[in-house]
């Protein structure tokens, strides 16, 4: 028998190094997507080919040219960090290859290249609803404390802006370093001005440590809140965080916990197959930017042809495990809804409780 043609999906991830929990939520939720839907589409049997950037442009963008020139992948897939995806950008209109960004998050990246889709968030869309949930609930002065890069700056903005126009006060800016960040100083300065709630922007994985220290300040005792995007109470680390994060209150658009059919059968399976791991933020968007792949690989009847993919992906609206989405024609990103969730225990478990939703929120920097 033939041979059946073989469709490469590429899949940049930082498997090791400080953000490898994002390289290994989605490539988790990467091969759970294939398991269940099947490896073969249109005829094609579908190859994902998984690499590990170590989270640094420099070999991001070499890999990526080898998976275009040498494997000749139909997408490139992953980018666990904002510089990452930057970095392949030029590649990807280069040589027409469809980019599908599974986690980062800067509102800009999209406009780096008309072959760039998104699957997971960006930072002012997370952000807003949280400054409306924060002047609609008593937060007068609030100090920002950021990771100084697009994210972080997305997010400082966002809430500056939305935050400020309804009346609050921000008497603070901080900015700690992506590298080696120690929080320390920072929270120090914070103790001494005792604001209503601290807003906060750290990548996934990095909150364990942002709480600690929050904690080894005496903030939480001062009864300082922590406000912010969910990235700091991330489902991945969130059980081991303890009862310190009772009661925070963080705008996003997964969790967990969310209670719908899809996530239920989601959560279920992902955790059948990786015994030790709840679902983040970051596998929801790698299972869907899979479901975007598919599904354009579906509607080309197994064509590759990048442009043909990247106008299969433009429009398509499906419901996540996160709830109903939209991938914008016009902009390639994500359309969502928010959620306001609380942390509380659920089974004896830590997790992100929704109790408020923002429907069908899209980037608010570009607009629908
Ligand atoms: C980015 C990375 C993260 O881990 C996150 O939670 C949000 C954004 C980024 O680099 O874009």
């Amino acid at each position: 028998a033939l041979a059946q043609a073989v469709t490469k999906i590429g899949l940049i991830l930082p498997m090791t190094g400080p953000f490898a929990s994002t390289g290994r939520q989605i490539e988790a939720a990467a091969k759970l997507y294939i398991a269940q839907k099947g490896a073969t589409i249109a005829g094609r049997t579908i190859e994902l080919v998984v690499k590990d950037d170590t989270g640094t442009p420099d070999i991001t963008r070499r890999i990526a040219q080898e998976l275009i020139v040498n494997d000749k992948v139909a997408f490139l897939t992953g980018f666990g960090l904002t510089p990452l995806a930057f970095a392949v950008a030029p590649l990807a209109t280069q040589s027409k290859t469809p980019m599908i960004v599974m986690a980062a998050a800067t509102s800009a990246i999209t406009e780096q290249s008309p072959f760039i889709v998104r699957t997971s968030f960006t930072l002012p869309q997370a952000t807003q609803p949280m400054a409306d949930w924060a002047s609609e609930n008593g937060v007068k002065k609030v100090i920002s404390l950021v990771t100084d890069y697009g994210p972080g700056l997305d997010a400082e903005k966002a809430f500056k802006e939305r935050f400020t126009k309804a009346g609050g006060e921000l008497v603070a800016e901080l900015r700690v370093p992506l590298r080696n960040p120690d929080f320390s100083p920072f929270l120090q300065r914070v103790a001494d001005a005792k604001p209503d709630a601290l807003f906060v922007f750290v990548p996934s994985g990095v909150g364990a440590q942002l709480v600690k220290q929050f904690v080894e300040r005496g903030l939480d005792k001062a009864g300082v809140r922590l406000i912010g995007p969910g990235d700091v109470t991330d489902d991945d680390i969130l059980n081991d965080m303890g009862d310190v994060v009772l009661g925070v209150v963080t705008t996003h658009h997964y969790s967990a916990a969310h209670p719908s059919p899809e996530n239920r059968a989601f959560v279920q399976a992902f955790r059948a197959a990786n015994p030790n791991m709840r679902p983040n933020f970051m596998a929801v968007g790698g299972y869907d930017g899979m479901h975007l792949a598919y599904e354009a690989i579906r509607k080309t009847n197994g064509g590759t042809d990048g442009t043909a993919l990247m106008e299969a992906m433009k429009g398509m609206s499906f419901v996540s495990p996160r709830g109903p989405v939209t991938i914008e024609a016009r902009t390639r990103d994500i359309t969502q809804n928010i959620y306001v969730r609380k942390v509380e225990r659920v089974d004896g478990q830590l997790y992100n409780v929704e109790f408020k939703t923002y429907e069908a929120v899209p980037d608010p920097i570009k607009g629908r």
